[in-house]
């Protein structure tokens, strides 16, 4: 994460010392303290407005105060928050059955609830050690999470050297068809893949290489396991960014993972298998306290929910269309390309000015995030209209006047 230049104010200022004073070192000095929101927008603690086109990083699929969210969490408040999991809920068992619904994963299809998309992760790890298997594949400047196991997963040597040793039998390959298929071999557990790899930029697998990842991890009986968790909960203008590429049934993934999107807000993310990777685990083999949690599997099936009603999966692929064609006519000589898909976007600079980018951005009011130097990512919440498009067009063009100008004026 590249951070910016912040905005100022008295509030702000003086949560921004209290916060240095408390916060772990490892986290950023915050661009901004945010107050409250609602929809697309949110407001900081000084008052200011921004039209929020990163929603939380590709969590607020209904935007802020939804009151969808708002009714589940509050009608779930009041019934029962937390009940451990000697027990079950109806809303635990709704969530799981939803998402097995819309994965597609049918009769065989099992979930795992966790609390984050790093949790899920470390399921999907253990999933990939049941197959007694040792070796893992994944992908150079891939992004799976910070906990160990997921650090692990994770392409980016800078992350994962201060925490060495890692997680044994993980190797990272360059996202290449031909080093897949030299890697693969009768020790290997499990591939694990981003669709679109939203860390590094929002960079989307090249056209073809999930279905050849998928026919070659069934062929040497390794697992294919999709990180859907920035692309999943209809972000890229289906369910989940895999069911764009594997559409017939024996394509599908072994195991999905998810968070994000799906929770509308609150923690939670899931391990969905099928087939023979749903029988992997066995009684007692992995579980959490707040694991399946029935605050979190409520609202989060509420927030399916009102995804499915409202048609959100359709909307977020016409307004990614729909900004797409609006950033590439602005014509400014900053944009290379616009990678992505729906509402996970990617504006590929010509020069590394990402962060002064978005730090204008934010002294004009719109949030965005530069994913590195050189990208700008886009993840505005699925709800957004003709209004907010408009609105970020109108802003991300005068930034980019901006920027431009600065760069150019000596
Ligand atoms: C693709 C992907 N996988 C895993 C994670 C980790 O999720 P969490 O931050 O909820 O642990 C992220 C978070 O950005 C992600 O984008």
């Amino acid at each position: 994460m590249t951070s910016a230049p912040a905005v100022t104010g008295e509030q702000t200022d003086a949560l921004r010392e209290r916060f240095a004073r408390v916060a772990m070192r490892s986290a950023p000095s915050p661009m901004a303290v945010l107050d409250h929101g609602r929809g697309a927008l949110v407001w900081d603690v000084d008052g200011r407005e921004y039209l929020d086109f990163l929603a939380g990083i590709a969590v607020n699929a209904l935007g802020h105060a939804h009151p969808v969210v708002v009714e589940a969490i509050t009608a779930q408040s009041a019934r029962a928050m937390h009940v451990s999991n000697y027990f079950t809920t109806p809303q635990a068992v709704a969530f799981a059955e939803r998402l097995v619904r819309l994965t597609g994963f049918g009769e065989s299809g099992r979930v795992y609830p966790a609390n984050s998309g790093a949790e899920a992760i470390e399921a999907a790890v253990k999933l990939a050690r049941r197959t007694g298997r040792p070796r893992i594949l994944a992908f150079e400047g891939g992004f799976h999470g910070r906990t160990m196991g997921a650090l692990a997963l994770t392409g980016k040597d800078a992350l994962r050297a201060p925490f060495e040793p890692g997680l044994p039998g993980v190797e990272h390959l360059p996202t290449d068809l031909a080093a897949l298929e030299a890697a693969l071999g009768p020790d290997l557990a499990a591939v694990v893949l981003e669709p679109i790899k939203g860390e590094a930029g929002v960079v989307p697998l090249p056209l073809g290489f999930l279905l050849e990842a998928r026919r070659l991890t069934r062929a040497h009986g390794a697992l294919l396991i999709v990180d859907e968790i920035q692309t999943g909960a209809g972000r890229t203008g289906d369910w989940f960014a895999f069911q764009h590429e594997l559409t017939a049934a024996d394509d599908l993934p072994d195991a999905v993972v998810v968070a994000k999107g799906i929770g509308g807000g609150v923690p939670i993310g899931a391990l969905i298998t099928r087939g023979a990777a749903s029988e992997l685990f066995t009684l007692g083999q992995h579980g959490s306290t707040f694991g399946g949690n029935p605050l979190a599997t409520g609202v989060a099936d509420a927030v399916l929910a009102e995804i499915e009603r409202a048609d959100l999966v359709s909307n977020a692929a016409r307004r990614g269309e729909q900004l797409r064609e609006g950033i590439l006519a602005l014509g400014s000589p900053l944009i290379a390309e616009v990678r992505g898909r729906g509402l996970l976007l990617g504006v590929g600079l010509t020069s590394p000015v990402a962060p002064t980018i978005v730090a204008e951005a934010l002294h004009r009011g719109l949030i965005i995030n530069a994913a590195n130097d050189e990208s700008i990512r886009l993840a505005p919440p699925l709800i957004i209209g003709d209004a907010e498009v408009d609105r970020f067009l109108e802003l991300f063009a005068a930034v980019l006047s901006a920027v431009r100008l600065e760069a150019t004026t000596p």
